[in-house]
């Protein structure tokens, strides 16, 4: 392969899916290694303290006796970090492109996209717009709606305000709901609810994650996902199922209960909704603005609709997880795809570089 880069691999976070940030970025970690690559580990601790580690085995926690030096940021749009030394000295920390691996809020919304944006550091995945709007399943469904992309039907409730009665989602949704949270992943805050005096602690336990809930209509079928790379020209993997013997695809299922939930890749499907849920990828991908990489998650209900379920603009690279497996039963093995999404970001960076951004300038 090409030219040898350092790349800044962000993991960890201040979210619910801290853990599952750091065994998705020991995996990015081994791939960007066999690509040729080097690694500079950028974590930031549950607290949201940001340190520079020597690359090595990423360990679950910050080192004991401080292995990691605190990161500061220079000001200045040219891209700069900083290490903190002894005695306040400030070593220049050499990257050439950020991978943040980090899921949920603040890592995937758009927050740390938004900083590096503005440090001036190329960085792999969707940018600021795209990743908040992907992280509020409220907003990415009207735009999916507004673009054609078929969703499943939802009522948007907010905490602070009246919530509609059982009997009057049950008339527009039907008598089984889905309740989650608008932002958030990992199935945290998920909740199905059959009954009436389900309703009320299912939005409580959602708004613990996020001020805006969903209740959709729960969907019958299958989960298919497919994982989507490029940025014009975007390409659709093989779509994958997850089966699931859990009562839906829980956080114990996706990471936890190896026997909860399987991976079939490719999935089981006829041609045609094969064809069917890569094309609807690629467009629900295009219609949220998102570039670099994002998996898109669909239900193939019984009813034969096709359903976009959400879009995951940082998903999991567990061993456990989709993104990789989908891209490798397409062709791309992980060393290849880390390379792939890290090239992406620099042609988005230098293409993006070109806008203007001053008034009047020849
Ligand atoms: N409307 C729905 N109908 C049926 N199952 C659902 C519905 N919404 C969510 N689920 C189940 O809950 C899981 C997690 O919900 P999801 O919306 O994907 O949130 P997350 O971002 O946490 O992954 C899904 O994988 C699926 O198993
Ligand atoms: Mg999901």
């Amino acid at each position: 392969m090409s030219e040898s880069l350092r790349v800044g691999l962000l993991f960890g976070g201040r979210s619910p899916e801290h853990e599952v940030s750091v065994r998705s970025a020991r995996n990015v970690r081994r791939a960007l290694g066999e690509a040729g690559h080097t690694v500079v580990p950028l974590r930031i601790s549950r607290a949201g303290r940001w340190t520079v580690e020597p690359d090595g085995d990423l360990a679950d926690e910050p080192g004991a006796g401080g292995a990691g030096r605190p990161l500061l940021f220079a000001a200045d749009a040219t891209g700069r970090l900083l290490a903190e030394g002894a005695g306040g000295a400030l070593d220049p920390v050499e990257v050439d492109v950020v991978f943040p691996m980090l899921h949920g809020v603040n890592g995937e919304d758009g927050r740390v996209q938004g900083l590096l944006q503005t440090l001036g550091l190329p960085y792999v995945g969707p940018d600021v717009l795209a990743s908040a709007v992907c992280m509020d399943k409220d907003a990415a469904k009207r735009l999916l709606a507004a673009a054609g992309v078929p969703v499943a039907a939802s009522v948007t409730v907010r905490a602070g305000r009246p919530a509609p009665s059982f009997a009057d989602l049950a008339g527009r949704l039907g008598p089984m709901l889905f309740v989650k949270p608008a932002g958030s992943g990992s199935s945290v805050g998920v909740a199905k609810v059959e009954a009436e005096d389900g309703l009320r602690p299912a939005l409580d336990a959602a708004f613990r994650y996020d001020r805006k809930a969903l209740v959709e209509e729960a969907v019958v079928g299958r989960e298919i996902e497919v994982a989507v790379l490029g940025n014009e020209e975007p390409r659709a993997s093989v779509p994958g199922e997850i089966v699931s013997t859990a009562a839906f695809y829980d956080y114990e299922a996706k990471y936890v209960d190896a026997a909860a939930a399987r991976m079939e890749v490719p999935a089981d499907l006829a041609p045609d909704v094969a064809e069917r849920v890569r094309a609807l990828a690629v467009e629900a991908y295009a219609a949220l603005g998102c570039e670099g990489l994002a998996r898109v998650d669909f239900f193939v209900a019984d009813d034969g609709r096709v359903l976009v379920n959400e879009v995951n603009t940082i998903p999991g690279f567990t061993e456990r997880s989709m993104y990789p497996v989908m891209w490798e039963r397409t062709g791309l093995a992980p060393p290849a795809l880390a390379d792939r999404l890290v090239r992406l970001a620099l042609e988005r960076h230098r293409r993006d570089a070109a806008l203007v951004t001053t008034w009047g300038g020849g």
